[in-house]
């Protein structure tokens, strides 16, 4: 999709990015970002986790359910992690993510995993940069409805304390 696209009120598309960072890698790299005055797009809204390991895929989902077109996960490089393997649950997870969210009918190139340190800012604001670039080519992040079941009874479930149908005992 092109990167004109309209979001529907005449400008042009500025992809929104929820960006959850290590406090104490990425979240520190954009800090220092900022205190060396930095110029990056300013799409990202950062949430900050203890620990990239802290990434439940829940928040995710739920980020790109409510709004986002773009979700960045920054952590420390491999062997810094300070809760030893924290970053590397979370690139576990993140890859079974991807997967899932492609099986959503959501393009896997939406979600980014960067491992960040402290001091690399010019890296964070690169990624960044990167990242607006490839949502702006990829276009605002329309969820498709999920359909309902049809037919007679389809999608009832049934009262509480009552078994479905054939449901083991
Ligand atoms: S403490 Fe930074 S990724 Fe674990």
């Amino acid at each position: 999709m092109a990167d004109t696209e309209s979001s529907g009120n005449g400008k042009a598309f500025q992809p929104r990015i929820v960006a959850f960072f290590c406090n104490w890698c990425t979240y520190a790299a954009s800090d220092l970002a900022g205190a060396s005055r930095m110029k990056y797009p300013a799409n990202a809204r950062v949430i900050r986790l203890m620990c990239s390991g802290r990434l439940d895929p829940q928040f995710v989902l739920a980020a790109l359910r409510q709004g986002a077109d773009g979700v960045l996960v920054g952590g420390c490089p491999p062997g810094d992690c300070h809760f030893q393997e924290g970053n590397s649950q979370c690139r576990r997870r993140f890859e079974l993510l991807c997967r899932l969210v492609a099986q959503l009918g959501i393009e896997p190139q939406r979600l980014r995993l960067e491992w960040i340190s402290a001091s690399e800012a010019d890296k964070l604001r690169d990624v960044v940069d990167g990242m607006v670039k490839q949502l702006k080519e990829l276009g605002p992040l329309r969820l498709e409805p999920i359909p309902r079941p049809e037919g007679p009874g389809a999608g009832d479930l049934p009262p509480a304390g009552v078994a479905a149908e054939g449901a083991p005992p």
